[in-house]
């Protein structure tokens, strides 16, 4: 274990300067960023910006007041937008083992806190292992969100830090981050290639494998935000991972004891009510649904939990209780007017 903190400490601390110097398109997978995080980018240090090595964008919405903790908080892009979109009421942690990135992170607390007009920070930065998160005085049940963006594949015991992520979280929280996953599982030999694994792909999960430890650490159906191709610009470690595809995958975990493995159907529906910065006229919880404001649409078990026992509760109208089931729920993950289910509905109606 120690050999492999020091390899990724030396990578993050020593080899690599600034996000250029990485050999994949990781840290460029965002397009678009929404105008409002490009507002408070706007307002980060360029010194933290130019050392972000992240794949993803790791900020959900309507964070007002939130506490958030950054597992791998590197030089703290994420914390430092976070650190703005919770406002001075929230509280931002971010948790890093490599000297130099802390070093950055610190260093710049109070141009940030100057920046943002506040009186005083709402950011830290500890040093510590993902895995002894424990170590670190972090409270269980205490935080409302936790982020973290390109750094459980680098970490070796991924297992060990979902299960502390769970119990970190409060109940109704959610953790909300991107990270590098693989088409197949990775041999030891590759994953013992200090730049395959510092360029975070050969620690990368085989996709199932991350669905099977989520679902152990208490996380029942995660739901995929985003995806994006991850892109090798280097042949010799093109040549290398030849035949693995990977992707840079943004998921969120929501902790909501009662969710179930499948998406059932109780007959319930939930109608955006608008007031999300960002998504005003519709509100986006995962690539496949997005609820326009004012309109009623049926949902899932799982899907109404989500809304209505975490922080998107106020934005949300419920209708619709558990008294009756009416079997699996149709509309989740797939268009249940798509020609393939409308051609499946007319030939079962066919042989009645
Ligand atoms: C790819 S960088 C991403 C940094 C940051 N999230 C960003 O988006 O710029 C990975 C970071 O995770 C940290 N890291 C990796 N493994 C860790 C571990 N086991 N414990 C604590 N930090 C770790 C590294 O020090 C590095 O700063």
């Amino acid at each position: 274990m120690k050999n492999l903190h020091e390899s990724v400490q030396n990578y993050y601390g020593k080899e690599l300067s600034k996000s250029e110097d990485l050999k994949t398109n990781a840290c460029c997978t965002v397009k678009n960023y929404p105008s409002y995080i490009k507002t408070a980018m706007g307002k980060i240090h360029d010194e933290v910006m130019s050392k972000y090595y992240g794949c993803g964008l790791t900020i959900p919405t309507a964070m007002d007041a939130m506490k958030v903790l950054d597992l791998g908080s590197g030089s703290g892009r994420d914390c430092y937008l976070a650190a703005q979109l919770v406002g001075e009421n929230g509280e931002v942690v971010g948790v890093d083992m490599t000297d130099e990135q802390l070093e950055v992170s610190n260093r710049h607390i109070d141009y940030h806190t100057e920046k943002f007009g506040y009186k005083s920070s709402n950011t830290s930065f500890l040093k510590g292992y993902l895995e002894e998160l424990d170590d670190l005085g972090l409270k269980d049940d205490y935080f409302d969100i936790i982020i973290s963006n390109c750094v459980i594949n680098l970490v070796k015991d991924k297992q060990k830090v979902l299960n502390s992520t769970f119990n970190k979280l409060k109940n109704g929280g959610e953790m909300y981050f991107s990270d590098v996953y693989v088409n197949k599982r990775i041999p030891k030999e590759l994953v013992d290639d200090p730049v395959l694994y510092g360029e975070c792909l050969s620690g990368s999960l085989y996709i199932n494998d991350f669905l099977s430890m989520a679902k152990k650490a208490g996380f029942q159906d995660p739901r995929v935000v985003e995806t994006a191709p991850i892109t090798i610009s280097n042949k010799s470690i093109q040549d290398k991972l030849e035949g693995y595809e990977f992707l840079s995958i943004t998921y969120r975990l929501f902790k909501i004891e009662e969710l179930e493995d499948n998406c059932e159907d109780f007959g319930q529906a939930v109608m955006y009510k608008g007031g999300i910065e960002g998504m005003e006229k519709s509100f986006i919880l995962d690539d496949h649904h997005i609820f326009e404001e004012g309109k009623v649409e049926a949902v899932c078990g799982n899907t109404y939990r989500m809304l209505n026992d975490t922080r998107l509760l106020e934005y949300f109208n419920f209708y619709g209780d558990w008294s009756k089931h009416y079997g699996v729920f149709e509309g989740c993950g797939n268009n249940i007017f798509s020609s393939e289910s409308k051609s499946k509905v007319s030939t079962d109606e066919g042989c009645c």
